[in-house]
């Protein structure tokens, strides 16, 4: 039977789990939170499908408006893949007890969501994540009941165990031992969410750092496509994080406008016509962005019966939050930070350059291009989830082969346990905290909307100084954000992210140049970074995607 580690516990995380529990692998779960806690939780507007080929929707136009979407550079089998999978999730999701918005004819609801040319985006109210994620926790409490499953908790990914361009499990902080420890399997798969605190204040959970990503790079992972960070449109400031105004506002019709001598200026429609509100979100956070202005989203036209039954959180949020009733008000709204399409590099099996190492959902980067669609988040989770059970299916055998015993990695647990020791008891007044806080700080100013080399060589000088002093950094264990071990990795991620948007001379979907405002046909691919001895080493993949 296959042992298959699996960190991180969101909708990526459990679906692995469930899926390889039910194909006979030993699934083992492990995260430092539980799943209703997960970034899953926050998704909001829906996941697309192409449900019902009764209409005028089909498969094909899916994957032309993800291709488009995601401004050609995703690969086009890896894409197909996913949106033929798409239906099959819905039923699957729905068999697990997701209950979906529905019409009355018992049809499952779908809406109209950005870039796409049909209403593709099922949902629940606006609260999708959070059903989908209600769905499958019972579903793992089940297996996990019937010892299919074993879940994890309060365990921090540390390091993973690579030889020779292999992985064998994993190190984990352990917070209620507050000490290291391996876990040992047959593969290990990443589902550990995006790096939103790396940037500060996002739309995204606060528990999501990039630490992952970061350590993996330096362990000799490669990543693809950092350049391409997506700011979500329409986001609400309050004191914690930026508040998703979900795009299902403008699905259901919203507005964004700007006043000018007291009128309202609906620039989107005035620039792009009938759909220019739910033009990609690329395009709608540039707009707004380039206008300078204040912007407000209307939705009062509907109605606060319809807005109660069709986006009832949205209400909610902004009414607690913001003291907003948007049943009256517009809703004042600014783009942010709100997802990665960059990631760790996976062929089109979701295994890395590193011989069974996988990884899925946002961690990952694979379907989305330089933009990806919203509505395509969670079914990419949930895809890449089904891709590595079915490639682990049967594949036991071989790992085990060709195994190492425990003992190999024993001295390199004492090393990092000796390190790590020495770091806690140091003197040094230089708090984590400080250089989180101005690492977030320099990442808005220098990598924004709109970039510029001279902005994103100040941004590498920063993360440079940042690293010269890393080495002085006071770890402290009283607090998990504060534990200190996870700096080194979030810098190299930071200067990983500045060195490919650098080395990228044009504009293309998320990543907009002001100094090479032009997309460009010989940068039609993926960027590929790897870390070579302190080296960062940048290339373009002009091939796309790799089948296994
Ligand atoms: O706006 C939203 O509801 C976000 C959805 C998504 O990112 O897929």
């Amino acid at each position: 039977m296959e042992k298959v580690l699996i960190i991180g516990s969101g909708i990526a995380g459990l679906s692995a789990a469930i899926e390889c529990a039910e194909k006979g692998m030993e699934a083992i779960l492990v995260s430092p939170f539980p799943s209703e806690r997960s970034q899953s939780v926050l998704a909001a507007g829906g996941i697309n499908a192409v449900l019902y080929e009764d209409g005028e929707d089909s498969i094909d136009s899916h994957v032309e408006d993800t291709l488009k979407g995601g401004l050609f550079i995703a690969g086009e089998n890896a894409v197909r893949g996913l949106c033929v999978d798409a239906p099959r999730i819905i039923r699957w999701l729905e068999r697990k007890g997701t209950v979906f918005t529905t019409k009355e004819n018992g049809r499952i609801d779908q809406r109209a969501f950005g870039g796409q040319s049909h209403k593709r985006t099922c949902y629940c109210g606006s609260a999708t994540g959070k059903q989908i994620v209600t769905a499958l926790v019972m579903e793992a409490r089940r297996l996990e009941g019937m010892g299919r499953i074993k879940r994890i908790f309060w365990m921090d990914f540390y390091k993973a165990l690579i030889r020779d361009g292999k992985c064998y499990g994993a190190i984990f902080y352990n917070e209620s031992h507050a000490d290291l420890e391996i876990l040992r399997a047959d593969y290990v798969i990443f589902a550990t969410g995006g790096q939103n605190t790396m940037f500060g204040k996002t739309t995204g959970s606060t528990l999501c750092d990039g630490y992952a990503q970061g350590k993996l790079f330096m362990q000799g992972v490669e990543l693809k496509n950092l350049e391409f960070i997506q700011f979500h449109p329409t986001t609400l400031e309050t004191a914690q994080k930026r508040l998703l105004v979900s795009e299902a506002v403008r699905g259901e019709g919203g507005r964004l406008y700007y006043l000018e001598n007291g009128k309202r200026v609906y620039f989107m429609e005035e620039l792009y016509g009938e759909k220019g509100n739910l033009m990609p979100r690329d395009v709608v956070s540039k707009t707004m962005d380039q206008t300078g202005q204040e912007i407000f989203l209307d939705i009062s036209f509907l109605g606060k019966k319809e807005i109660l039954r069709r986006i009832p959180e949205v209400y909610e949020l902004c009414l607690k939050y913001r003291g907003i009733d948007i049943s009256e008000e517009s809703i004042p709204v600014s783009p942010s930070i709100h997802f990665f399409m960059g990631g760790i590099a996976v062929k089109n099996n979701h295994e890395t350059n590193i011989s069974r190492l996988y990884a899925i959902g946002e961690c990952a980067s694979i379907y989305h291009g330089a933009n990806r669609l919203g509505g395509n988040s969670l079914l990419a989770a949930i895809h890449g989830a089904r891709v590595v059970a079915a490639d682990l299916e049967g594949a036991g055998a071989a790992a085990k082969t060709d195994s190492l015993p425990d003992a190999a990695f024993e001295k390199e647990l004492e090393e990092e346990r000796t390190s790590l020791n020495q770091r806690w008891a140091s003197e040094s007044t230089f708090p984590v905290k400080y250089i989180k806080d101005m690492l977030a700080e320099s990442l808005r100013s220098d990598l924004g909307i709109l970039r510029e080399e001279a902005k994103l060589r100040n941004g590498m000088e920063d993360v440079s100084y940042f690293m010269s002093v890393q080495d002085k950094i006071r770890y402290d264990r009283s607090e998990m954000a504060f534990l200190g071990f996870s700096v080194p990795s979030i810098l190299a991620l930071a200067k990983a992210v500045l060195v490919c948007a650098d080395f990228r001379k044009e504009s293309r979907g998320a990543h907009v140049r002001s100094d090479y405002p032009d997309r460009k046909k010989e940068w039609e691919a993926a960027t590929i970074i790897s870390h070579d001895q302190g080296a960062y080493r940048t290339r373009l993949d002009m091939e796309r995607e790799y089948e296994s």
